[in-house]
């Protein structure tokens, strides 16, 4: 595989690979996605390949254009368009009933279809010049963390994909806020780039899909998600860890004595937890690079995107 930088000859070419069936990888504001025609069973059945993915994780679709969302979906309520009105383009991936144009594949089957439009110019300029769908999870092999870099994507599915169009370091950090729209009221399967304080200002009575409530066989909850290669373990705080040699530690924020560890990533050090989201899955890969044994995350408080990188650590977490 080779990156290329998103001008536009190259965007198009890459356009090109998606309308042929094959993927590309290609930067949004949150990770990289791994994207192929939606509309194309063939395609879509390369993307669950290549990431070595079970075909019971549905895919999202992703979008430029308001239009395209008629087309693929059957959205009536006015308060799921005033959703979209607020939040798109950006982190936010609503679940709402499908069209038949949408694949089986693309949803596992289900009846209902994730989709959302992406907040990065390369993205919306491909989505645009290729099928105006385009299916793409994280670019990244099943299980394994999610890629924030150009970089990240070629070291983990180079040999499986033709191109990767440059974006830099994505700015968000985290994957999407998943919001299922499809019951009377709505619910946050997968807390993401976008708060669940800032969905509250809009919907006050949004429900949170409960970790320890619930079991893992909705979509989007299975077990052994973002994992790095080295076990994880999560502490209250890192002072409290005699075992450092060859050990990693992941913390918030500057403060904890950290001497005596061979590698440490501190995701902000003034503990904001929107840079500590842009950092998490960069401070990830380089611990699961260090040649340590194990890593030390110290818990972050959750609020704001705080959540969202609770819930990745504790992704981490489960082996
Ligand atoms: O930020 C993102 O969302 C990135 C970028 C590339 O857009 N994509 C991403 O895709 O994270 P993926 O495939 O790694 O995660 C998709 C999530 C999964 O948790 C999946 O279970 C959920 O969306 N999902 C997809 N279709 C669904 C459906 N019909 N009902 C419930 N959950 C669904
Ligand atoms: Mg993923």
């Amino acid at each position: 595989m080779m990156i290329y930088e998103s001008t536009r000859e190259n965007i198009e070419k890459a356009a090109r690979v998606i309308l042929d069936g094959r993927l590309v990888s290609f930067p949004t504001e949150t990770v990289y996605g791994l994207g192929g025609n939606s509309l194309d069973p063939k395609a879509v059945a390369r993307i669950f390949e290549a990431k070595a993915r079970p075909s019971f994780d549905p895919l999202i679709t992703h979008i430029a254009e308001l239009e395209m969302l008629d087309r693929i979906a059957d959205v009536k309520s006015s308060r799921t368009f005033d959703i979209i009105e607020r939040f798109w383009p950006g982190s936010l991936t609503l679940i709402v009933p499908k069209r038949d144009i949408i694949p089986d594949i693309v949803t596992s089957g289900l009846d209902t279809m994730a989709v959302r439009m992406p907040d990065h110019p390369t993205a919306l300029e491909l989505i645009r010049l290729s099928s105006g769908a385009v299916a793409a999870p994280s670019a990244n092999p099943f299980g394994y963390l999610s890629p924030t870099t150009a970089a990240h994507v070629d070291e983990l599915l180079g040999d499986k994909i033709e191109m990767v169009l440059e974006g830099g370091t994505c700015r968000i950090g985290v994957e999407s806020t998943v919001l299922d729209v499809t019951g009377e009221r709505p619910i946050v399967l997968r807390p993401g780039g976008i708060a669940l304080e800032t969905i509250r200002e809009l919907i006050p009575d949004v429900g949170i899909f409960n970790r320890e409530t619930t079991s893992p066989t909705a979509p989007g909850q299975l077990k052994m998600h973002y994992s790095p290669t080295r076990p994880l373990h999560i502490v209250d705080s890192v002072n409290l860890v005699s075992e450092r040699e060859r050990c990693g530690a992941l913390l918030f924020k500057d403060g904890p004595d950290v001497s005596g560890f061979s590698a440490v990533e501190i995701l902000s050090p003034e503990g904001d937890p929107v840079e500590a989201a842009a950092r998490l899955f960069v401070a990830l890969h380089n611990l699961d690079r260090a040649g340590i044994d194990r890593i030390y995350a110290e818990k972050i408080p959750e609020e704001g995107l705080g959540r969202a990188v609770m819930d990745r650590i504790y992704k981490a977490s489960e082996k």
